[in-house]
C-alpha cells in the first residue's frame, strides 16, 4: 500500500537527515536530564549564536532591492562603459541606508541617506556608491573616522550627543554645506523612493577614443522629491521604526516599481585646473548653469530580495569597482574610499564574499584567487598562477591595459587643496539658503537647527555653532541665535 505524499516537507538537520522532533529536546524520561548526544539541538543552538554577522560600521540599517538600468540617450561619445551604451539594459541592485544609525535605528532619524547601485555589466560589476546628497562633511579621508565618531555613540555614556556634533562641525568649516542640506528638508526623506541620488565625488570616464571627461552623476527620482517635518519623523521613528524599509518592499511587491533617471554634468578633461571651484572638492557642486544635466538612462526596483540577510544584509558594495571606461578623479575622499571597502567586507563577511549572490559578477570571473574562509566556488584557472602555458587566463592588455588615470608630480607633502579663484566653505551653502529655498524651507531649517542646538549644545560649542550659522547667511544666524538665546 502506498501512502499519500505529505502536504509539507519533513524538518531535516542542516546536514539533510530527518529529525526527529520539532520540539522536544533528547532527555532520559521526560523530566530528565539533556543528552549531549542531540545533536539536533546542539545544532540549532550553535547556528543560532552564529547567525549575525557584524553590521556595518556605517550605513548599517537600510533597505534594498533588484532592478534593472536601463540606458535612454547616447553618451558613447564620452565614455565606452558597456552599461552606458545606447540601448543597453543591465541587471542591477540598489541599496538604500540612514548613516549614523544602527541595525535596529528608525528611518526617520534626520541623517543622509546611503544611494548604493550595483550594476552586472559586461566587464564585472560597477559600483555605484553615492549618497542622497551630492557633496559631504569633510574633504579629506583622514578625517572621515573622526567625523563618524563624532556622529555616533560616546564611549562613556553610551549616547548619541548632540554637543559633539557640533563640536566638530564648527571645528570643521568646510562641513558648512553639507550641514545646510542635512538640516534643511531634504535631511529627512519621505521615504527611499522620493529622494534623489547623487555619485557626490567627481569620477572619469573614458570613450572609445581614449579621451577622458569628468563627471558627476545625478540621480533623480521619478516619483518626485518628498519629505518629513521633524515632528513627523519623530512621530514616525516612535511608531514605525521601519517605516521605510517596509515602503520600499511594499511598492515593489504591490507592482509599484519605483525608478529614478539618471543624468550626468560633463566637464571637459582640461577645463578642471582652472575651474572656479576645485572639481574634485566633495564639499563643492558644479553649478548647473556652468555644467548642465545630460540624461543617461532610467534604474528601475522591481524585485524584492527572497532573503533579506543573503542579498541585502550581505550585499558588498565597493567604490573600487569600477569597469573599463569609467575611473577614478584626484578627490582625496574617493581615493581613500578605494582602499577602505573591500578591507571592511573581509573583515564583516569573510574574504570570500564576492561569491556571495549579490556579491557576484554575471559576467565571466578569470580570477586568479584561490581557496579562503568558506569559499565553495572551484578555482578557475587549471595551473593557479600567472603566467603560465596551460591555458589559463592572460590580461588582455590591448583591450584593456590603459588605465584611467592623469598625470601627478611633485614633492610629498600633508596639505590643503590649493584653492580654486572661488573655493571657501560658505559661499554654496550660502548660495543653498538665499537663493535655493523659499521662505517656509527657511523657515523649517531655522526651526532644525535651533530645535537640534537646544537639545544639549552648551557653550563654547554653542557661540561657535551660531557663528558658523552667520557665516553661511548673516540673516539665517541672527534668526536661529535669537531661537536659541530667546532673544
Ligand atoms: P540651481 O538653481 O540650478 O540648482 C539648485 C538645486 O538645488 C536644484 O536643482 C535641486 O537639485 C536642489 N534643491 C532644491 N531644493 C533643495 C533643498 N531644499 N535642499 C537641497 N537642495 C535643494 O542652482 P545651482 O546649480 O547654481 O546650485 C545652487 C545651490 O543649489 C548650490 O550651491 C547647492 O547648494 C544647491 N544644489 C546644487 C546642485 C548642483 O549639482 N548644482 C545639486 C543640488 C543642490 P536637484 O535638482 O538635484 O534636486
Ligand atoms: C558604507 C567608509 C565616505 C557612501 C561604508 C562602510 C565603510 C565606509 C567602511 C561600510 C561598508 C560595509 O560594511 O559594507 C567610508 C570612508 C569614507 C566614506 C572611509 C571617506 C573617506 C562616503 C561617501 C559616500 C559614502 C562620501 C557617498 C558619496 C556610503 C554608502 C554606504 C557606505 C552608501 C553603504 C553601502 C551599502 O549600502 O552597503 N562607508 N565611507 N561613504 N558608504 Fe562610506
Amino acid at each position: 500500500m502506498t501512502e499519500s505524499a505529505p502536504t509539507t516537507p519533513y524538518t531535516t538537520n542542516n546536514a539533510g537527515i530527518p529529525v526527529e522532533s520539532d520540539e522536544h529536546s533528547l532527555t532520559i524520561g521526560s523530566d530528565g536530564p539533556i543528552l549531549l548526544q542531540d545533536h539536533y539541538l546542539i545544532e540549532k543552538m550553535a547556528q543560532f549564536n552564529r547567525e549575525r554577522v557584524p553590521e556595518r560600521v556605517v550605513h548599517a540599517k537600510g533597505a534594498g532591492a533588484y532592478g534593472v538600468f536601463q540606458v535612454t540617450n547616447d553618451v558613447s561619445q564620452f565614455t565606452k562603459a558597456d552599461l552606458l551604451q545606447p540601448g543597453k539594459r543591465t541587471e542591477m541592485l540598489a541599496r538604500f541606508s540612514t548613516v549614523a544609525g544602527e541595525q535596529g535605528s528608525p528611518d526617520t532619524w534626520r541623517d543622509p541617506r546611503g544611494f548604493a547601485l550595483k550594476f552586472y555589466t559586461e566587464h564585472g560589476n560597477y559600483d555605484l556608491v553615492g549618497n542622497n546628497t551630492p557633496i559631504f562633511f569633510v574633504r579629506d579621508p583622514s578625517k572621515f573616522q573622526d567625523f563618524i565618531r563624532s556622529q555616533k555613540r560616546r564611549p562613556d555614556s553610551g549616547l548619541r550627543d548632540n554637543d559633539m556634533q557640533w563640536d566638530f562641525w564648527t571645528l570643521s568649516p568646510e562641513s558648512a554645506h553639507m550641514v545646510t542640506w542635512l538640516m534643511g528638508d531634504r535631511g529627512i526623506p519621505k521615504t527611499y523612493r522620493h529622494m534623489n541620488g547623487y555619485s557626490s565625488h567627481t569620477y572619469m570616464w573614458v570613450n572609445g577614443g581614449g579621451e577622458r571627461f569628468w563627471v558627476k552623476y545625478h540621480i533623480k527620482t521619478d516619483q518626485g522629491i518628498g519629505f518629513l517635518t521633524q515632528a513627523e519623523a519623530d512621530e514616525l521613528a516612535g511608531s514605525d521604526a521601519d517605516v521605510h524599509r517596509r515602503d520600499l518592499h511594499q511598492a515593489i511587491e504591490s507592482g509599484n516599481a519605483p525608478s529614478w533617471t539618471m543624468y550626468v554634468q560633463v566637464m571637459a578633461f582640461e577645463d578642471a585646473p582652472d575651474y572656479r571651484f576645485n572639481p574634485f572638492d566633495l564639499t563643492k557642486v558644479w553649478p548647473h548653469g556652468d555644467y548642465p544635466l545630460i540624461e543617461v538612462g532610467r534604474m528601475t526596483l522591481d524585485k524584492n530580495p527572497e532573503d533579506y540577510f543573503i542579498h541585502i544584509e550581505q550585499a558588498a558594495f565597493e567604490p573600487s569597482n569600477l569597469v573599463p571606461g569609467i575611473g577614478p578623479s584626484p578627490d582625496k575622499m574617493l581615493l581613500g574610499r578605494l582602499f577602505s571597502y573591500p578591507d571592511t567586507h573581509r573583515y564583516r563577511i569573510g574574504p570570500n564574499y564576492a561569491q556571495l549572490p549579490p556579491n557576484r559578477a554575471r559576467s565571466q570571473i578569470n580570477s586568479y584567487a584561490k581557496d579562503g574562509p568558506m569559499r565553495y566556488e572551484p578555482a578557475n584557472a587549471a595551473r593557479p598562477y600567472a603566467p603560465n602555458s596551460y591555458g589559463g587566463p592572460d590580461a588582455d592588455t590591448a583591450a584593456f591595459g590603459d588605465p584611467a588615470g592623469w598625470a601627478a608630480a611633485g614633492e610629498m607633502v600633508r596639505e590643503a587643496y590649493k584653492p580654486h579663484r572661488e573655493d571657501d566653505d560658505w559661499g554654496q551653502p550660502g548660495t543653498m539658503v538665499r537663493q535655493v529655498l523659499d521662505d517656509a524651507a527657511r523657515d523649517r531649517l531655522v526651526s532644525n537647527v535651533s530645535g537640534h542646538l537646544k537639545a544639549g549644545v552648551s557653550r563654547p560649542v554653542l557661540d561657535r555653532a551660531l557663528q558658523y550659522w552667520r557665516n553661511i547667511d548673516k540673516e539665517i544666524g541672527d534668526r536661529i541665535a535669537k531661537e536659541v538665546n530667546g532673544s
